[in-house]
């Protein structure tokens, strides 16, 4: 009996201390934080919406606007201006703005952290296009040749966002930290809705050349993003079985949210193996082939 004891002991001990994903179980709990760190974890986003919208509307990135935010971080690597329809742009350019706002809030009340290489490549998304499809597009998926193929881009990242600040809420202390990230919060909610909104009004409409709509590429990003972050049923794409649907009555899925269209949560482990493009936040790569910036994102980098 005390042989096996220990034994169990043993094995629990080598399970917390490996990368947990890799024996096929992921932790969905909540992570040990204090509030400074819940909320410079988010600027891992928030950086990489402000690189993507801003070179994606003007060609130009946060540098030309707000050189002292990234702390002494890289540039991206391959973000590019967007082929986009002038509505659109004006829409990007826009959320572009916000997000160097989200930015200043966010540093001006906890402090910054040097912003992260980023890979905005076309070949960075075309990689997990390729991974939500299951088969590699051809030719590869270009999220800056076109509107659709930026806005379905877009789908990919602040949403991400969204359920992030949904999920950190609950577990912050103080009053200031809760106000910040609450009316970030809404301005990233309202981003996605448009994109989605802009998305939804095309949905059937195939993604040219492919022969795959809009709708199915959200549901294939959604389910990636499921797939990846191991947590369960958290992110929906715009067509959805009924059963997905609010109160089961539609299965237009404009927002996504759950059973009674409240929006999920995510924790700072499950955003990391989604960014990370590999189910793992112990694993860079995708769009941070170095890591997050951070204690958070640090901390799981420290322990490889
Ligand atoms: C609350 O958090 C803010 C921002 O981190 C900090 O400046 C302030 O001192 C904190 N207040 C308390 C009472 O801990
Ligand atoms: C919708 O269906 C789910 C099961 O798929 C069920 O749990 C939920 O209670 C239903 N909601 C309503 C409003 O009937």
């Amino acid at each position: 009996m005390a042989t096996l004891y220990f034994f169990s002991t043993l094995v629990l001990t080598i399970v917390v201390s490996v990368p947990i994903n890799v024996l096929g179980s992921a932790y969905c709990g909540p992570v040990e934080a204090i509030d400074k760190d819940l909320v410079q974890f988010p600027l891992n986003l928030e950086f990489l919406e402000a690189e993507f919208f801003l070179n994606g509307a003007l060609g130009l990135g946060l540098d030309a606007f707000e050189p002292g935010f990234a702390a002494g971080g890289p540039p991206p690597i391959g973000a590019q201006k967007a082929n986009l329809d002038p509505v659109t742009r004006r829409i990007i350019e826009e959320f572009g703005y916000q997000e160097v706002g989200h930015l200043r809030a966010i540093i001006t009340t906890v402090g910054g952290v040097p912003r992260p290489l980023y890979d905005l490549s076309p070949e960075a998304f075309a990689q997990l296009f390729d991974k939500a499809v299951g088969y590699k597009l051809d030719p590869p998926f270009n999220p800056y040749s076109n509107t659709v193929n930026y806005l379905l881009a877009s789908y990919a990242i602040p949403y991400v966002g969204l359920v992030g600040y949904v999920g950190t809420i609950p577990h912050l202390a103080n009053y200031t930290s809760r106000r910040l990230v609450a009316s970030l919060l809404g301005v990233e909610s309202g981003q996605d809705a448009v994109i989605r909104t802009l998305l939804y009004e095309k949905a059937d409409e195939k993604v040219l050349p492919y022969d795959i709509t809009v709708a199915e590429f959200t549901n294939a990003i959604s389910g990636i993003r499921n797939e990846l972050a191991m947590c369960g049923i958290r992110d929906e794409g715009l067509i959805v079985p009924l059963n997905l649907g609010a109160e089961n009555r539609t299965e237009s899925n404009i927002l996504s949210a759950d059973t009674n269209s409240l929006s999920y949560a995510r924790t700072p482990q499950q955003i990391l193996r989604i960014i990370y493009g590999t189910g793992s936040e112990y694993m860079p790569g995708g769009f941070l082939p170095r890591g997050g910036s951070g204690k958070i994102a640090r901390s799981f980098l420290d322990k490889v």
